[in-house]
């Protein structure tokens, strides 16, 4: 469970990015973000996994204050696909989604096998051995969605996963979301498109000037 209370951001530059969020993601529910660009979706996102600290306010994390959790755990069990992609170039995609396992130490045969798995449902399992630099725009962003899948994360957040998708892929990504949900994964999305809602009802946030303005099941 994830709660924000008086969540306030601000940027260095003096930007109020979010001003006094109150939200709660309880564990298992699916989350959509909504909102104009530069409404402070990505910001709120970076704030719930530590990236960002909170200038005022606070985040708490299963009953814990999330300035209090060990980063590394933290990150573990909170997954991200973030806009910035942040993808090493020169390796392949095999490698860019298990190394963090890699240096773990965990099986090459256990990676390989649920690295394709995980590949196959985001329909990329053919590029498994293509260099990132040999990808399209859409093809890296599934790839991040991937890495985010590694851990099994408890919480996954997904900052627009299909904003550069065409609508069947789109859809195949946001099926695979809804399955991870279903099999218990707490989601939070922010996305543009009203395609990202699916096919099951999901609770919709709408931020504006860093602030929710509505609220509601759809
Ligand atoms: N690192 C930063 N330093 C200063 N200001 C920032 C920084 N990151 C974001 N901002 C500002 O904070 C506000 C919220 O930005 P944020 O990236 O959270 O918006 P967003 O809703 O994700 O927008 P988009 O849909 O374009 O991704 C914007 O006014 C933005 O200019
Ligand atoms: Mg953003």
């Amino acid at each position: 469970m994830i709660e924000l209370n008086d969540v306030v951001k601000v940027y260095p530059n003096g930007t109020l990015a979010l001003d006094k969020i109150n939200i709660r993601f309880n564990k298992g529910s699916f989350t959509v973000l909504m909102g104009e660009s530069g409404a402070g979706k990505t910001t709120l996102l970076k704030i719930i996994r530590g990236d960002e600290d909170p200038t005022s306010g606070s985040v708490v994390f299963n009953g814990n204050d999330i300035k209090k959790w060990n980063k590394v755990s933290l990150r573990r069990k909170i997954g991200f696909a973030f806009q910035d992609f942040t993808l090493i170039e020169d390796r392949t995609v095999l490698d860019n989604i298990s190394l963090p396992l890699q240096f773990l130490g965990v099986n090459f045969h256990t990676l390989h096998d649920k690295t394709e798995s995980i590949l196959q449902a985001v329909k990329l399992r053919d590029k498994m051995y293509k260099l990132v630099k040999e990808l399209s725009y859409g093809e890296r962003q599934r790839v991040t969605i991937a890495r985010a899948l590694i851990y099994e994360p408890e919480v996954l957040l997904l900052d627009e996963p299909t904003g550069n998708l065409d609508i069947d892929t789109a859809r195949a990504v946001l099926s695979f979301i809804e399955m991870l949900n279903e099999r218990g994964t707490t989601v939070i999305m922010s996305t543009h498109h009203l395609i990202d809602f699916g096919k099951k009802p999901k609770e919709m946030i709408k931020i504006k000037n860093g602030k929710i303005v509505k609220k509601e099941y759809v």
